[in-house]
């Protein structure tokens, strides 16, 4: 990477976070007010999910959770593995003018997960004389619009995707009146071996990045910790409880305008990036999660994805195991990790995309 003087020699751009304080000068530029009166905190945004399912469950008989077929495939494997009443609605991730139609699939004792796609989805819906309840899924629209002026009867959260803490979720009500706090928790207080196991990753690959050397054994045990806490949530099917010390650490990480940071860095990548026939940048006219392309294979997908990480660009593929009638998406990472030149660098590596690189 020494041709590349404005990074790290150890660091790329992309994956997960690794460990800032929390009061980092980097965290304190741009300041969030969006904190809603009755929110609740989990350790994940699936914890949330299942939280508010159960709180709507004490108020009413649910027949079906309807879930967007194109989603993140964690979880939709867990709430299947949770609930055996969960059906798929068709959905059009690019068209973040869409309108949910409650009347195409829905009843009146269903739930119907609607998800932000980019954090630029407008989450519109028809509701038509339905009263299914809504849940809409803002993990990757934290701060965005259709999260902060949500109409939805409950939202949600995964916070690690914004905010670099270790775990974080949450869920509230936009319509002002408090989530049910009759939901049974279990008393496995198992995400506290999982949060620390996460924290120190985080620190062996902030560790890993300010190094001069790269140690790759330590690189392999960060990412080695982190697919086996991953997986340790995927099997958890309780609900946890989510322990003091960990919610106030939350808090604080919750205090950053993650999405105003990034939306500076949209503003000088439209600056410079030019139109390309290999890939479509998926049109933010709101501030999006990230620098977000499209191909229509897997095999561009493939290639494209190849190709970034060889300029040390890691995308993260949102979502892998999706019927591959919806395209790829491939998100390029752009929070308060870069600043101006690295946008200009990752432009200057997609510009220089040309036909034979991706076929
Ligand atoms: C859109 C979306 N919602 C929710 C989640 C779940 O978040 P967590 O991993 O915090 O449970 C994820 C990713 O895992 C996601 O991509």
């Amino acid at each position: 990477m020494d041709n590349i003087p404005f990074l790290n020699k150890n660091k790329g751009i992309g994956s997960f976070f690794p460990y800032i304080a929390t009061d980092a000068p980097k965290l304190k530029v741009h300041q969030s007010n969006f904190s809603p009166q009755n929110k609740l905190l989990f350790y994940t945004g699936r914890q949330a999910i299942k939280y508010v399912i159960e709180a709507i469950k004490k108020e009413k008989k649910i027949t079906t959770i309807w879930l967007p077929e194109y989603y993140c495939q964690h979880v939709t494997a867990w709430i299947k593995n949770n609930y055996s009443n969960v059906k798929m609605y068709a959905v059009n991730p690019k068209n973040e003018q869409e309108t949910i139609n409650l009347l195409d699939f829905a009843s009146d004792d269903d739930i119907v997960l609607i998800n932000n796609f980019w954090g630029i989805d407008t989450c519109k819906i028809n509701r038509g004389n339905k009263n299914s309840i809504i849940i809409e899924d803002h993990s990757h629209g934290w701060l965005s619009k259709s999260c902060k002026e949500s109409r939805a009867d409950y939202c949600i959260a995964s916070l690690r995707k914004s905010a670099p803490v270790p775990l974080g979720g949450i869920a509230w009500r936009p319509n002002g009146k408090e989530i049910d706090s009759r939901v049974p928790i279990t008393n496995d207080t198992s995400f506290l071996d999982i949060w620390n196991a996460i924290l120190k990753g985080m620190k062996l690959k902030a560790s890993y990045e300010e190094s001069p050397v790269a140690d790759e054994t330590k690189k392999r045990t960060f990412l080695e910790i982190i697919n086996r806490e991953e997986q340790k949530m995927h099997n958890n099917l309780n609900l946890v409880p989510l322990m003091k010390q960990h919610e106030d650490i939350i808090e604080e990480y919750l205090r950053t305008d993650y999405l105003r940071i990034k939306q500076g860095h949209l503003e000088k990548i439209h600056t410079l990036i030019k139109p390309s026939k290999e890939f479509e940048v998926v049109k933010d006219i709101q501030p999006s999660f990230g620098l977000i392309l499209f191909v229509d294979t897997e095999r561009k997908m493939q290639k494209l994805r190849s190709y970034l990480i060889t300029h040390h660009i890691y995308p993260s593929l949102l979502w892998p195991e999706n019927n591959v009638g919806y395209g790829f998406y491939l998100n390029i990472h752009i929070d308060f990790r870069y600043n101006e030149i690295t946008m200009a660098y990752i432009c200057s590596i997609l510009n220089g995309i040309g036909k034979n690189d991706l076929n």
